[in-house]
């Protein structure tokens, strides 16, 4: 049974739905104090992006050739392979991170948006940045159904979403 002691997450969660919305969230999330985790970095974009709006930005991915090339392409840049799965081994990476930017394969379509919750549970659970946005369909399109109610009128629901995910 809830009651006041109860662990509460403090993470926001902020769903996009593709690659330009992923990336648009940058100058409105990231501030120059913050240390950021991407996870699913490829050839290290984003990461890129995110680097001057922040103090420090750590890029990674599970794919070993990805993390090569991005450190080929973007040597100012720390790069790492990491297993989104295993949060443990983010813990590891030994830094206070205050964002996390998640872009992993496979995570869009609604069939995953289990695994989609489950991996920011985990992630606001063990890190407990200030926010985790995340490229997922999925969880945006979930997120525009849900209304918490707090009492008094019946909230509209944005039905408007109309978009491709990429
Ligand atoms: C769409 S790409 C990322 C694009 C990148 N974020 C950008 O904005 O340019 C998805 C990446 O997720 C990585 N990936 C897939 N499964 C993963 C996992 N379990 N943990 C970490 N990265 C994963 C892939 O290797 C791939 O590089």
């Amino acid at each position: 049974m809830a009651n006041e002691r109860q662990f509460k997450l403090k993470t926001q969660f902020i769903a996009t739905r593709n690659v330009r919305e992923y990336r648009a969230t940058i100058p409105v999330w990231v501030t120059k104090n913050d240390v950021v985790l991407e996870i699913g970095c490829e050839w290290g974009t984003t990461t890129v992006e995110i680097a001057p709006f922040c103090k420090e930005v750590v890029g990674t991915d599970i794919s070993a050739e990805c993390i090569e090339r991005a450190r080929q392409r973007h040597p100012e840049i720390e790069f790492a392979l990491l297993d989104a799965f295993d949060v443990r081994a983010a813990l590891d990476l030994g830094k206070k991170f205050t964002k996390v930017y998640i872009d992993v394969s496979g995570l869009s379509g609604y069939r995953s948006l289990l695994d989609v919750i489950a991996l920011l549970t985990a992630y606001a659970t063990v890190l407990r940045p200030e926010a985790i946005v995340i490229k997922s369909g999925a969880l945006k399109q979930f997120a525009s159904r849900c209304v918490p109610w707090r009492g008094g009128e019946r909230a509209a629901v944005d039905t408007n979403e109309a978009e491709d995910d990429e």
